[in-house]
């Protein structure tokens, strides 16, 4: 019997793609960059399997230029790059790769709040530009992370283990989301919800956002929401750079309504050279690389690759965002 036909949009973990081909006919786009639109289209168009990225735009076109397909496997917990609501219509499963990057992008989230905090990047750019001629005890002064107040906006897995991190900094948490969290929750990690997202922005030292990107959150964080937070206070986004408006961000920057950024995600990606967020020193910019260690991708990789597998059986991936389309059949 012939092997189902899957294309793989960017080279992943050696041991997962060999998983994959031993039991698939794969195609495999071997590119640092993601295969152009036109491309990914066109190589769609006898697969029933596609392993995708968040690079790569999953929507009814796609799907339309795909009659074969079964699953899309989108190699993040995310997946606001796949039009769920279409692909559940056709009976196209949707897997992703939750749990596994937890830890790893709350660990990120740390490095990018301490650095924001105190000045790191800064300081590296001042010692190689050789501006390091004594001890000054006024020079790059930063914020204190420990005993300040953390507002955890979007308190899911990711949000709770930023919170678990803040405890060791005796830091206050507090936190804003659609549900509030069990009781257990709240005592073993210290929380207080903060039901009024505006009372949270006006309290915090350190604004962190977790939150999913979908209609609602699209620009939660815009210029009344920023005028809320203190002029010492510090974003953090590692979550999706929508959430936040980039535009009123730089003028908070810029203005010193808010002191500082630090930021995994933008809302282009890559980010425009030419864009204005560039040029403020008060703003670190990371390349959407909050669950990039070795074994987390490499973890990731292997739940893409079974969720692709179970799904080109027609059996449930174990990581399925649209189960509904298994009931259905
Ligand atoms: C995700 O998984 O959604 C992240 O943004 C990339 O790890």
């Amino acid at each position: 019997m012939a092997k189902p036909k899957v294309f793989v949009t960017r080279r992943i973990a050696q041991e997962t793609l060999n998983m994959i081909a031993s039991s698939t006919d794969m195609e495999l786009w071997d590119n640092e960059l993601p295969p152009p639109r036109d491309v990914l289209l066109n190589k769609v168009q006898t697969v029933e399997g596609l392993l995708s990225l968040l690079t790569d735009k999953i929507d009814a076109e796609l799907m339309n230029a795909a009659p074969e397909l079964k699953i899309v496997s989108n190699l993040a917990v995310g997946y606001d790059n796949i039009d769920v609501t279409e692909a559940t219509k056709r009976g196209i499963l949707v897997g992703n790769t939750p749990g596994v990057l937890t830890e790893t992008t709350a660990d990120f989230t740390f490095a990018l709040l301490l650095a924001a905090a105190r000045r790191l990047v800064e300081a590296d750019r001042y010692t190689r530009a050789g501006n390091w001629k004594t001890w000054g005890p006024m020079v790059l002064l930063g914020q204190d992370v420990h005993h300040a107040t953390l507002g955890i906006v979007g308190c899911g897995r990711i949000g709770l283990e930023v919170a678990k991190r803040a405890r060791g900094f005796d830091m206050k948490v507090l936190y804003h989301n659609r549900v509030r969290r069990k009781q257990a929750d709240e005592k073993a990690f210290g929380l207080e919800y903060v039901p009024d997202l505006s009372e949270l922005l006006s309290r915090a030292d350190f604004v962190t956002i977790h939150a999913a990107l979908t209609p609602e959150t699209h620009h939660l964080i815009s210029t009344a929401e920023l005028a809320k937070m203190k002029p010492t206070a510090i974003l953090i986004n590692a979550s999706r750079g929508t959430i936040v408006d980039q535009k009123a961000l730089y003028q908070a920057l810029k203005s010193g309504q808010i002191l500082g950024a630090g930021l995994d995600v933008t809302e282009v990606e890559p980010i425009s050279l030419d864009d204005p967020l560039l040029a403020l020193d008060n703003v670190i910019i990371a390349p959407h690389i909050a669950s990039a260690s070795v074994v987390t991708r490499t973890k990731m990789a292997m739940m893409a690759a079974e969720n692709l597998l179970a799904g080109l059986q027609r059996k449930l991936p174990p990581n399925c965002v649209n189960p509904d389309v298994m009931r259905r059949r």
